[in-house]
């Protein structure tokens, strides 16, 4: 898959870094530097390169849309045209001090986002997990007990671009439903971020849900 990278950031430097390895084709976009798409790129390796949002958007059959939620309206005006553009959001919808979410209960982030990204088809995954376990995820990928992650969304043929990325990166995809469900999802992560940012084991966090026999 060609797949562009808008906000490469912790999330998006990590992913678009993971995706390369696993044979996509990648561009890095949106960060202050220009030098530091391109050392991602030069380290993610050939299949990788630097761009513009424009320039990631252009021919991507899928964008990993990964920047603060106070670079939201910047980074789709840099984008332009995503209608029809499978996007695959971690983005979570935080005030400015990353303590809150500001979207909830009555709406997402991520539905917010397809509202403002007219057309385009929203998926959202890979937020509920830290950046800090993703390679170590993806290092572990041909062991037994993957870590689960969950992802939703409205479209089929997007979800299942996005459940492709989740395997690739090493996860178990567990479908949720609809977009809907990512007001559930997103404070879901804000406990997720508790663990692992104030818990006694470190960031390198993954959840895995299992299904037992029902018993009397
Ligand atoms: N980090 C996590 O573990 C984690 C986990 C789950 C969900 N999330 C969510 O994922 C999203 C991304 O998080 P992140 O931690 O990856 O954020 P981040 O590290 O701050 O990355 C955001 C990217 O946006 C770029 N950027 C910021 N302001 C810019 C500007 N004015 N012009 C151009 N580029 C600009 C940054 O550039 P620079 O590279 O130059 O700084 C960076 O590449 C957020 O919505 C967050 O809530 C994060």
């Amino acid at each position: 898959m060609r797949i562009g990278i808008l906000g490469s950031g912790l999330m998006g430097g990590k992913l678009g870094t993971l995706f390369a390895k696993a044979g996509h084709e990648v561009v890095f976009s949106y960060a202050r530097s220009r030098s530091k798409l391109e050392a991602l790129a030069r380290e993610a390796g050939p299949r990788a390169r630097a761009g513009t949002p424009r320039e990631a958007v252009q021919d991507a059959d899928a964008l990993l849309f990964s920047v603060h939620w106070n670079r939201v309206d910047d980074v789709l005006r840099q984008a332009g045209d995503l209608s029809r553009k499978v996007v695959v959001t971690c983005s979570l919808p935080m005030d400015d001090d990353d303590t809150s979410l500001i979207v909830g209960h009555t709406a997402s982030g991520a539905e917010v986002l397809a509202r403002k990204a007219a057309g385009a088809r929203v998926v959202s995954a890979f937020g509920t997990v830290p950046s800090e376990v993703l390679t170590s995820v993806f290092e572990a990928r041909e062991g037994e007990a993957r870590p689960s992650l969950v992802y939703c969304g409205d479209d089929d043929d997007a979800k299942d671009v996005a459940a492709q990325l989740i395997r690739d990166v090493g996860f178990d995809p567990v479908d949720a439903g609809p977009l809907q469900v990512a007001r559930y999802l997103e404070p879901f992560t804000l406990l997720i971020a508790k663990l692992a940012y104030e818990g006694h084991d470190g960031p390198t966090l993954a959840y895995r849900f299992e299904h037992f026999e029902q018993r009397a």
